[in-house]
């Protein structure tokens, strides 16, 4: 019996050709009859669901799922989303967003469904895969299919993407970081879900830093979703938070971060 880290699974014969070309993609192993794995992804008619099965704290799958749920919920309370004040869309005011830290996607989604265009970016290639998923099922619901079009996703480092505007020249309406923190919200789906993703990416503070500078060149409003309490990211003082019970929005405004910037450099 083998015991390795990640392999793809599938037991529906019609979904196998999917699950071997998603294995190569991600150079992940297809798991054999009799393997154990600390962790599984899942093709199946459901969609791709990753499964941690040698943990009974966090037994079940996380898939992205933009149809039913918690996700319609949201999506049905849009104009309480403190996220929408943050990025600036308000009425008729639909910026488009870079999401610079895609995850689970469901702030992406969010601000698709407020009607902002939203590029969005995840590196972590499983993670990448299970948003891919989700937003391909999304494409498919009459309710939803017009959102999905307006979200487009790049698997990679967004800095490079932020590096590459930077060159050219060019700036962006609005950029939006949620970087990884560790246990910073009490829902237990969602602590489950955040578990699972923290095995796959984890919280790195100097990548973070170098983000956010990359994100502040070229980016006129810069949103960094913060836990409540949590210190600024890279101790940069924003022009202005918005406060929830849990978690804050702090907003760079490219005028106040000039202004900032001349205040540094002269005291
Ligand atoms: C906390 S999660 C984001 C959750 C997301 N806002 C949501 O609504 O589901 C952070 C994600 O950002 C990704 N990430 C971090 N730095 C990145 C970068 N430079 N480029 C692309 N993705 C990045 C991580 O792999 C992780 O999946």
């Amino acid at each position: 019996m083998s015991l390795s880290n990640l392999a793809v699974t599938c037991a529906d014969p019609a979904l196998l050709a999917q699950a071997e070309e998603l294995a190569l993609r991600l150079q992940l192993p297809l798991a054999q009859p009799g393997e154990q794995h600390q962790l599984l992804l899942r093709c199946s008619s459901r969609g791709l669901e990753l499964l941690k099965l040698d943990d009974p704290n966090m037994t079940g799958s996380v898939r992205v799922d933009f149809t039913s749920g918690a996700a319609v919920f949201r999506r049905q309370q849009t104009g309480k989303e403190l996220l929408l004040k943050a990025v600036g869309c308000k009425g008729r005011a639909k910026p488009a967003v870079i999401d610079a830290t895609g995850g689970l996607g469901r702030d992406s989604f969010l601000l698709a469904t407020a009607g902002c265009q939203v590029h969005l970016f995840e590196q972590e290639p499983v993670i990448a895969a299970l948003l891919a998923d989700g937003l391909a099922r999304a494409r498919l619901y009459p309710e939803t299919m017009n959102i999905a079009a307006r979200i487009q996703l790049t698997v990679g480092d967004a800095v490079t993407f932020l590096r590459a505007l930077q060159v050219r020249n060019e700036q962006v309406e609005v950029i939006y970081l949620d970087p990884m923190f560790p246990e910073r919200r009490k829902s237990a789906l969602v602590k489950k879900e955040l578990q699972l993703l923290q095995l796959l990416a984890t919280a790195d503070p100097s990548a973070d830093q170098l983000l956010l500078s990359a994100a502040l060149s070229v980016g006129n409003r810069v949103v960094i979703k913060r836990p409540v309490r949590a210190p600024y990211l890279a101790d940069l003082r924003p022009s202005h938070s918005i406060l929830g019970t849990n978690i804050r929005f702090d907003v760079h405004l490219r005028t106040r971060v000039n202004l900032t910037a001349a205040n540094d450099t002269s005291g």
